[in-house]
């Protein structure tokens, strides 16, 4: 059998500039990199991956900037942002030699000793091979996603619920995960490996690979139906709000634990993460979500079972699990953000792995576009 083509992606930023966030100083927004559940239900993942993956496996990890524009974005903050994503990849243990690290807007003409027109010409992948599947895309699947649903809801008059104030939303929200979908087909990946919170995504990227497949027919089918790489299935929740996933995209900064964290911070912010007033440690997801969440914290840094890590508590408190829960988390990031310290002045060497891993998907996903053009008629 031919080797598996892995394929995953993270966003640089996801911090809405809004204006209650206009006061905080630029610092916090530059170090908006990747946050605990980011490692812990993906980026962890990755790294295994490529340790346990065969040799004939390819392995693809794209920093996916144009992701990042359904939100506004501060220019220079994304610039940081991108840099220091890459450094972080780098950081927890990616290796360029072995994996294909790269930006998924990295504008090749940019790029030493290439011609400049042909290598911006090949390098669309992305966004056309988008704009094809969102020509095939039924709107009322798009409509169907949760995280559409989610910002639709958002969006909707305090005072009037039924009034969506339209101005809150851009066209890219509603159409990004087909951009996602793109982004997987564009290699022809076999497997992706991303947190439960992508699976109504993952699906629609099957659905569409269908579609294409069943509308421009041929001997053969051109994609693949990826599925998804659960190494292990983890769903982090935000510190704050135990109903929500902890992610870059939530204004307040105390819900997410960032991999650039001190010690100090992290202290401070278990120590604030809402629980409840029960006694005692219980994993209870749906009755107990902030503590249970604490739990599955523990347990993702210790390497546990969530069950072996409860009967450690029998008799104890929250303030003894959230104490326990702040060193392992420290114990997990001092070696990766000691790292990403070091690599992230490393400019030229930051700019060599961008370069050559934008070379490479180039030469993987122009395969995959020259047939899709074919069997278009283009
Ligand atoms: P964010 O929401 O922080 O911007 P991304 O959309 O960039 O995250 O997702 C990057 C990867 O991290 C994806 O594989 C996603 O499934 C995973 N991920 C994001 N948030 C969480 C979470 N809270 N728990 C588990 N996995 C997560
Ligand atoms: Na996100």
């Amino acid at each position: 059998a031919p080797g598996r083509v892995i394929f995953s992606g993270i966003q640089p930023t996801g911090v809405p500039h809004v204006s209650i966030e206009l006061n905080l100083s630029a610092f916090c927004f530059a170090n908006e990199i990747a946050q605990l559940g980011n490692y812990l239900g993906a980026l962890s993942n990755w790294v295994k991956l490529q340790k346990t993956a065969a040799p004939d496996d390819e392995l693809l990890f794209s920093i996916v900037g144009w992701h990042a524009l359904t939100l506004p974005q501060d220019p220079e903050t994304l610039a940081t942002s991108r840099r220091d994503l890459l450094a972080t990849l780098l950081a927890i243990g990616l290796d360029p030699k072995r994996s294909v690290l790269f930006h998924q807007d990295h504008v090749c003409a940019k790029l030493s000793g290439r011609d400049p027109f042909l290598s911006l010409s090949q390098n669309q992948a992305h966004t056309e091979l988008a704009w094809i599947l969102n020509c095939i895309t039924p709107i009322g699947k798009l409509r169907r996603m949760t995280t559409w649903k989610t910002r639709l809801a958002a969006s909707r008059n305090a005072n009037n619920e039924s009034e969506v104030d339209e101005s809150l939303l851009n066209a890219g929200l509603f159409t990004y995960p087909v951009l996602q979908a793109a982004d997987i087909l564009a290699y022809r990946a076999t497997h992706v490996p991303v947190g439960e919170d992508q699976t109504q995504h993952l699906e629609l990227c099957r659905d569409l690979a269908d579609i294409f497949n069943r509308t421009f027919p041929s001997s053969r089918p051109l994609f693949h139906l990826p599925s998804q790489l659960n190494t292990i299935s983890r769903r982090i929740l935000s510190l704050r709000d135990p109903t929500s996933k902890m992610s870059k995209s939530s204004p307040d900064l105390q819900s997410r634990i960032l991999l650039t964290d001190t010690e100090a911070q992290i202290k401070s912010k278990i120590r604030s993460a809402v629980t409840d007033s029960i006694v005692g440690i219980t994993y209870d997801p749906v009755a107990r979500p902030g503590t249970s969440n604490l739990l599955t914290i523990l347990a993702a840094c210790t390497d546990d079972d969530v069950s072996e890590v409860v009967r450690r508590y029998e008799g104890k408190g929250h303030g003894h699990l959230k104490e326990d829960v702040a060193e392992a988390v420290e114990e997990m990031i001092k070696g990766p953000r000691a790292e990403f310290e070091r690599i992230r002045h490393e400019t030229a060497f930051l700019e060599e792995v961008a370069r050559s891993g934008a070379e490479k998907a180039r030469d993987r996903s122009e395969i995959t576009m020259t047939q899709v053009r074919e069997r278009l008629g283009l």
